[in-house]
């Protein structure tokens, strides 16, 4: 039984990773896939119910897509917080926790598993899976999701209430949608909130984000020229991955916030920079060390013509040198 129920949970999730393609090779972190090899040890759980009911789980995740096609993405690995950690545990003690009596294991209570969008989604513990489900407007979230994705679909618009006390949010991955306009508040008050993934959508204008961000993807949207706004990044003291490559864009958004890591803004058509756009000009004993991967290849914008600007770097900006 035991077995079986492995065979089955695993089959959901294999499923899951697997309906979620990646068009292209993207450059993420560990950090990218949250349904850990922890989630399949969760499946102690999944003895608690019937069979039937396990199989319609798969059934509800059987996507539509030409899945043959697409490259499956790289296995989830490994990585939870010591919190969650022992969250897991409690529940394979399974109902006789004492803090918890009335507690009934993985698709008890607390698991969401009569929320209407977990029958047509896959919830996994606070993750939530939407991939390529045809969905036009984000569903209704369980309050305590702290993972989200629904790639491949054809939302448009991401409204204020969307997200709304969705207090415990961490991760939002939007790949692949239709978006071409976000309300202002719509990411406000999501006070964990510290992966956003927007990339492939038809975004103009950034809405105001939240400073908790350590990793933004808005590749391949329309935010051009004016789509981000001054000083956008300034506050985020924690962002390290900052990929902005094919938006039209025709600066570089300043300031950079200090702990940045990786600035990708490749095929954009950004023209110039400045002495100071890394360093600072007043202050030669001034190192920008953290940031070590610039990519502004595809640029009209020739790096020869401010040779001062790198010399507090750890490494020259991946472009043009003619
Ligand atoms: C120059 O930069 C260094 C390193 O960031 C800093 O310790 C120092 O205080 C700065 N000096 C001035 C005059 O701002
Ligand atoms: C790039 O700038 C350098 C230095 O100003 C200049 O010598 C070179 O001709 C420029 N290349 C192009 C293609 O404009």
């Amino acid at each position: 039984m035991k077995t079986f129920a492995r065979l089955v949970l695993g089959l959901v999730i294999f499923d899951v990773a697997v309906a979620a393609p990646t068009p292209e090779p993207i450059n993420y972190d560990s950090e990218t896939y949250d349904a850990t090899l922890e989630d399949l040890d969760n499946l102690y759980s999944y003895e608690n119910i019937p069979i039937d009911q396990a199989e319609i789980e798969i059934g509800t995740v059987m996507p539509s897509g030409n899945r043959e096609l697409l490259t499956p993405p790289p296995l989830p690995e490994e990585e939870e917080s010591e919190e969650k950690e022992e969250e897991s545990t409690s529940r394979l003690i399974d109902g006789s926790s004492p803090q918890e009596p009335e507690f009934t294991g993985v698709l008890g209570p607390h698991t969401n598993e009569d929320f209407p969008t977990c029958l047509l989604c896959t919830c996994i513990s606070t993750t939530v899976y939407c991939d390529d489900h045809e969905l036009d407007a984000i569903p209704p979230l369980p309050k305590n999701t702290a993972y989200f994705y629904s790639r491949f679909n054809r939302i448009k618009k991401i409204n204020k209430n969307d997200f709304a006390s969705l207090t415990d949010l961490k991760r939002i991955d939007l790949t692949s949608n239709l978006i071409s306009e976000i309300d202002e508040d719509a990411f406000r008050r999501l006070p964990q909130l510290r992966e956003l993934v927007l990339r492939d959508n038809k975004i103009r204008q950034l809405p105001e984000l939240p400073t908790t961000l350590t990793f933004i993807d808005i590749s391949n949207n329309r935010l051009g020229r004016k789509g981000i706004k001054q000083e956008a990044f300034k506050d985020m003291y924690d962002l390290h991955h900052l990929y902005l490559t094919d938006n039209n864009l025709d600066h570089i958004p300043l300031p950079l916030p200090e702990n940045l890591r990786a600035l990708h803004l490749q095929n954009n058509n950004i023209l110039e920079m400045h002495e100071d756009t890394f360093c600072n000009v007043k202050n030669l004993t001034y190192i920008r060390k953290a940031l070590e991967d610039i990519r502004l290849d595809g640029n009209p914008i020739n790096l020869s013509k401010t040779p001062q600007a790198y010399m507090c770097l750890p490494r020259l900006p991946i472009g043009s040198l003619v």
